[in-house]
């Protein structure tokens, strides 16, 4: 099997398939040795990436907020791969990424049905789920008061999701680990939105990043939507402190994706834990533009005859969950292949900033370390976080 990825053999309009075809030596590894968490993968790229995991024969989780929605996924996935009726490797378990307490429940029963059902180890976490805040008035999370929820459910509830997986994917590795196409892997599904326009371009500052993306004054609020076609057509690339972006909140809340992906592979490399983020294409005809009705009727219906289809929106993602783990390193990667990202993508400081802005925050309220040992042993749901 070859090691380098070349554009000749994968690139931008590769299928999941093609990817397949071209590790499947670690595809095939995956049956019976692999269990993988997907979020937000009811719908979408995550639903699809699902589908192409589950056809491998490891344990699929699929992490969706809405339990019906979840459930009929997990349904529709088996019934699709299930032509001979064998086939029971997708469950749903309920997790809310906007709820540092449903984060908890999440683990914990991953945790007790890991044990009950004895699922093998936990070897990939991909961090799917978003959200594209389509108007240019700030939305704040409803647990955690002033926070952004762009920002709440596309990094914070990850962050604090792996955080709480670290032990089961630390494990992992004393189990699988001698098998390097299983070893452990995290991926952060950004997009190329995290090069710009941004809240804030300096991710280096923790006042900037508190006061531009985490907890954005609810006084800044509505540029002209006509202006910006419900927040997609914004292309001004500065910070104007009396107007606030959906698009530019986008962007930082995916330029946190990608600086995590990065600051979590060099705490966790010596753990044997291997990460990546990544753009899965342009403007493909998922629900990401649900919240505008114009505007998701022009994805699905006129953009999508120009850009990747669903399928190949997952081809990067399934490149980073095969690919051997050496060369993942923490990197961007775009059409299955490594790529340049913007300048505070490896900028350590940006990465010891945001680490440093998530704990305090987890800390803040109630969820930080000791907490989290707490709240996985007994876990108590008073909170409403
Ligand atoms: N489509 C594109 O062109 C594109 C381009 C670049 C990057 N991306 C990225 O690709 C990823 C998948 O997006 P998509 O295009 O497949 O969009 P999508 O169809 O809207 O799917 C997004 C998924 O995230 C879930 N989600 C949202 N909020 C959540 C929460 N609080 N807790 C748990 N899950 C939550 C959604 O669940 P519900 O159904 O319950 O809302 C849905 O399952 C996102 O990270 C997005 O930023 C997409």
């Amino acid at each position: 099997m070859a090691t380098e990825i070349t554009s000749e053999t994968l690139g931008k309009f590769s299928s999941t398939d093609d990817v397949i075809a071209y590790y499947s030596d670690a595809a095939t590894a995956l049956n019976g040795n692999s269990t993988i968490i997907v979020t937000g993968s009811n719908t979408g790229i995550g639903k699809q990436t699902a589908v192409a995991l589950a056809k491998l024969g490891g344990i699929i989780i699929l992490g969706c907020r809405n339990i019906e929605k979840g459930q009929n996924a997990r349904n529709d996935i088996l019934n699709k791969l299930n032509v001979n009726g064998s086939m029971n490797n997708v469950h749903f378990i309920q997790l809310d990424l906007g709820s540092l307490s449903s984060i908890s429940s999440f683990v914990k029963e991953f945790n007790h049905k890991s044990q009950k059902e004895n699922w093998p180890p936990l070897t990939h976490l991909i961090c799917n789920a978003g959200l594209f805040p389509m108007t240019n008035t700030i939305s704040f999370n409803n647990n955690i008061t002033g926070m952004e929820n762009t920002f709440a459910i596309s990094h914070l509830g990850h962050y604090y999701l792996t955080k709480l997986l670290l032990p089961n994917l630390r494990r992992s590795n004393a189990n699988g680990g001698n098998n390097r196409n299983n070893t452990t892997r995290v991926i952060m599904v950004s997009s190329g939105s995290h090069y710009g326009p941004l809240l804030t371009k300096d991710m280096t500052s923790k006042k900037e990043v508190l006061e531009k993306i985490v907890y954005p004054s609810s006084t800044l609020t509505s540029v002209s939507k006509k202006k910006n076609m419900g927040g997609m057509g914004d292309d001004d690339n500065t910070t104007n402190n009396n107007k606030y972006s959906g698009t530019k909140c986008y962007g930082s809340s995916k330029l946190c994706n990608a600086i995590f992906a990065k600051a979590l592979y060099e705490r966790e490399k010596d753990n044997n834990i291997h990460c990546a983020s990544l753009h899965p294409g342009s403007l493909i005809a998922t629900d990401i533009a649900r919240d505008n009705f114009f505007a998701n009727l022009a994805f699905k219906y006129i953009i999508s005859w120009f850009t990747k289809t669903i399928d190949q929106g997952c081809s990067t993602t399934l490149a980073c969950c095969l690919m051997p783990v050496e060369q993942l390193k923490g990197q961007y990667f775009d059409d299955c292949q490594v790529k340049n990202p913007g300048k505070m993508v490896y900028n350590k400081k940006a990465g010891d900033v945001l680490w440093e802005i998530s704990e305090e925050i987890l800390t803040n309220v109630g969820f930080g370390s000791e907490s989290n040992l707490n709240r996985l042993g007994s876990l108590k749901m008073s909170s409403n976080l």
